[in-house]
């Protein structure tokens, strides 16, 4: 039987070619697959017929999108997950839910390796490869454009040589992904790390320096899951949808870093995460009312070691799986609203409710009411400072100053 490899397809020009690129170098039969995670564009009919048209023997459409929200945007949104504190890991979550209809068609079409369009140089192979490793063991990988010498310039030779249905003309200069939970920019001019972003870069966001009036929201959730905007039930895909359009016409969530790559790099990164960037904040403004204090400390740190597993590809892993329910766990009273304004590239909170707030109004109050007895102050002040005073009474005596 002849060999069968399945392509994690996009539509565009390099995974394309390489559906006939592969079939040439290896003399399999090459199964397409696109999955569609809220990445817009064209619809997934068209990209199948272009999968058949560029010679794939067979073309697999998944529909992703409430998968991925469940499953991937929401346990993101639950850990606050911000990759060096700024990137909310719009890539790095949609590998994992890319391999597991990578690896589910494997099976059903009887292949025996994975092809992935991913360069030498980036994250996406590793969280590409690690996690077909980790749930397809029997599988194989093959990278064309990095394995295969699939170039660019070799790519446009190769489509205008086959008369493929693919457009070459057509030259964007930046290397973009995106998904409902974000866009993700990089390469061209922006490899000058001093210079600025062109307008033309963004399509997730509008221009913040001339925004509509401001957008008043409320956010709803349930043990920190996002189920209503402004008292209308949604599913998390669909508010992540409408947050993606109310906070991108105000230009929330552009964000412009230097990003150090699990490959040792690092790199320039533009993204747009309109809608995750406002649920995100929303979301911290609830826990910063609803979780115990200790709690809240740690989980930032647990949330911070999580961000680093999943952009190092380590989505499958059992120590990302253990801190998932440590963090599901400290989610069991994020519960309530946010109320918060977009506007000029911000999203600012401005009001919370919880019925399972830890916010105690009269031992907080400065007015009538005050339950809080301040003579124990002064007691605990003693106690709480006697370590760094003996120590520095040691110091002195040792050191004479
Ligand atoms: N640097 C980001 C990450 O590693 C985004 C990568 C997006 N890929 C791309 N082809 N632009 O998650």
């Amino acid at each position: 039987m002849t060999e069968r490899i399945v392509l994690a397809y996009s539509g565009g020009l390099d995974t394309s070619v390489a559906i006939g690129w592969i079939g040439e170098a290896t003399g399999a039969e090459v199964i397409a697959v696109a999955v569609d995670v809220g990445q817009g564009g064209e619809s997934l009919e068209t990209i199948r017929q272009r999968a058949l048209g560029c010679g794939a023997v067979e073309a697999y459409v998944a529909d992703a999108r409430d998968e991925f929200a469940n499953e991937y945007c929401v346990p993101t949104l639950k850990a606050n997950g911000l990759y060096q504190g700024h990137y909310p890991l719009v890539s790095a979550i949609s590998r994992p839910v890319i391999v597991k209809h990578l690896v589910k068609a494997a099976r059903e079409f009887g292949a025996s390796t994975v092809a992935h369009g991913c360069t030498g140089k980036g994250n996406d192979q590793v969280r590409f490869e690690v996690g077909i490793q980790t749930l397809g063991p029997d599988l194989k990988c093959i990278a064309p454009v990095r394995d295969l010498a699939l170039t660019r310039d070799k790519a446009i030779a190769f489509a205008e040589e086959k008369g493929l249905p693919i457009e070459t003309t057509k030259k964007n200069p930046y290397s973009i992904d995106q998904n409902v939970w974000g866009r993700a920019v990089e390469t061209g001019y922006l490899e000058d790390i001093w210079n600025a972003p062109t307008k033309d870069i963004y399509d997730y966001t509008a221009t913040p320096e001339f925004p509509p009036a401001p957008d008043e929201v409320t956010i709803s959730f349930e043990a920190g899951v996002p189920v209503a905007v402004d008292g209308v039930k949604h599913t998390p895909l669909q508010i992540i949808q409408e947050l993606n359009r109310r906070a991108g016409a105000q230009g929330v969530g552009r964000i412009d870093v230097v990003e150090d790559r699990l490959v040792g790099i690092k790199s320039r990164e533009i993204y747009e995460a309109p809608g995750a960037m406002a649920l995100i904040t929303a979301h911290k403004h609830l826990e910063d009312v609803t979780i115990e204090r200790e709690q809240a400390r740690f989980k930032a740190t647990v949330g911070q070691r999580w961000a680093e597993l999943v952009y190092d590809g380590q989505w499958f892993s059992p120590l990302k799986r253990s801190l998932d329910v440590f963090i599901d766990d400290t989610q069991k009273y994020v519960s309530g609203d946010i109320r918060m304004v977009l506007h000029g590239g911000q999203a600012i909170v401005n009001g919370r409710r919880s019925e399972t707030s830890l916010y105690d109004f009269s031992l907080a109050t400065y007015d009538t009411g005050d339950t809080f007895d301040q003579s124990n102050a002064k007691g605990f002040i003693e106690i709480w400072g006697m370590a760094s005073k003996v120590a520095s009474g040691r110091d002195l005596r040792v050191e004479g100053k």
